[in-house]
């Protein structure tokens, strides 16, 4: 039986940035796990790794690097740490976070707060015989003159520590990130990552928007095709607000959970047409259970990852989901789950 039905209205009763503070502090106190054995049927090779299960811990839990042996010891596949820019920088005022329980939401607006890339080197570095797949999120600063060198640099540093690297032009709290994602801006960053990257580095991962206009994922998807991108994760937060209910719904910043679900869906089956199977997909936002995972699935992701259903349902949610999505292949007839890829 899961305690989090027990916690969660302690957590709740501090401030969002505080419980997930006391969260991180509470994991790193707790005996690491071993990863559990999970049904081979959920094994998949992607960009060259071999991820044991599809669901990973999406970007922004573990912006430090401080507890993904841990995360991976509760049952995700993967675990993507970061945003790391290359100077700590300390984010945006508080209060920069805001639980909507009534919509299963979170708007945030941290503007990259985090530590660093050389502090989250080291120990990632201490994790580097593990088996388990981590991937290092990068970004720029905020007072950065040259974004573009930004990502340069994070590519140089945090290769040999990432088993995938993730380029971040889709934060919203960030003035002005999302303008890479525009066309002549996306080839020159692609084209300055391609040269920095080494024969032997690990594959690079490009993390989008959902909010983009008509047109955008097919330039998108030729431009990180032509320059060499590993995959595409499918979407960040949205800056839109469908309808919600509670009263922090008009906060600035980027909105994550069960009301990004639609939007990210949509993106995600914009990015499959647009790239019919010629590159990975990974499908995030709004996944809090294993019908939602099956669904992204089936619409082109060849895996997916969450953040704010574990808000809602505790740690226990990457077993349950993993555990709905093999009985799902059985029940289907699918030997594999990279057969389920695209069948909708
Ligand atoms: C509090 C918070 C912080 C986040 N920080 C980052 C970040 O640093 N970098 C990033 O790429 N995405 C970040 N995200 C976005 C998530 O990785 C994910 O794309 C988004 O929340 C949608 O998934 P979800 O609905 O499962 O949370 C953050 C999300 C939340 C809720």
């Amino acid at each position: 039986m899961s305690l989090y039905p027990l916690i969660r209205p302690l957590a709740f009763a501090l401030d969002p940035e505080r419980a997930h503070r006391a969260t991180i502090a509470a994991l790193k106190l707790a005996p690491k796990r071993r990863p559990p054995d999970f049904p081979a049927s959920l094994r998949s090779t992607v960009a060259g790794l071999d991820f044991p299960s599809p669901v990973g811990l999406a970007a922004g839990f573990d912006k430090n690097a401080e507890v993904p042996e841990h995360m991976l010891g509760l049952g995700f596949g993967f675990v993507e740490v970061g945003t790391l820019t290359p100077q700590p920088q300390p984010g945006n005022p508080k209060p920069r976070m805001f639980r909507l329980a009534e919509d299963r939401a979170v708007i945030n607006r941290l503007g990259f707060n985090n530590q660093g890339q050389a502090e989250a080197w080291l120990r990632l570095r201490e994790c580097r015989h593990l088996r388990g797949i981590i991937g290092v999120n990068i970004g720029a600063n905020k007072d950065s003159e040259d974004r573009i060198a930004d990502y340069v640099a994070g590519v140089q540093a945090m290769s040999p520590v990432a088993r995938y690297l993730t380029i971040n032009i889709s934060s919203p709290n960030t003035p002005g990130l999302r303008q890479l994602q525009d066309e002549g801006a996306l080839r020159a960053l692609l084209s300055a990552v391609s040269d920095a990257r080494e024969r032997n580095g690990p594959p690079v991962f490009l993390k989008v928007a959902p909010d983009l206009g008509e047109g955008e994922p097919d330039q998108i998807v030729r431009a990180a095709i032509q320059h060499g991108i590993d995959g595409i994760i499918v979407a960040n937060t949205t800056v839109s607000r469908p309808a919600l209910k509670s009263k922090h719904r008009d906060e600035q910043g980027g909105l994550s959970g069960t009301p990004l679900r639609a939007l990210a869906l949509k993106a995600l089956r914009d990015f499959r047409a647009a790239s019919g199977g010629q590159i990975p997909l990974i499908g995030v936002g709004g996944i809090s259970n294993a019908d939602d995972a099956w669904e992204r699935i089936r619409a082109g992701a060849n895996l997916v990852q969450l953040y704010t259903a574990m808000v809602y349902e505790g740690p226990g949610i990457a077993r349950r989901i993993v555990l709905g999505l093999s009985e799902r292949l059985k029940r289907e007839g699918f030997a594999n789950i990279a057969e389920a890829v695209a069948t909708e």
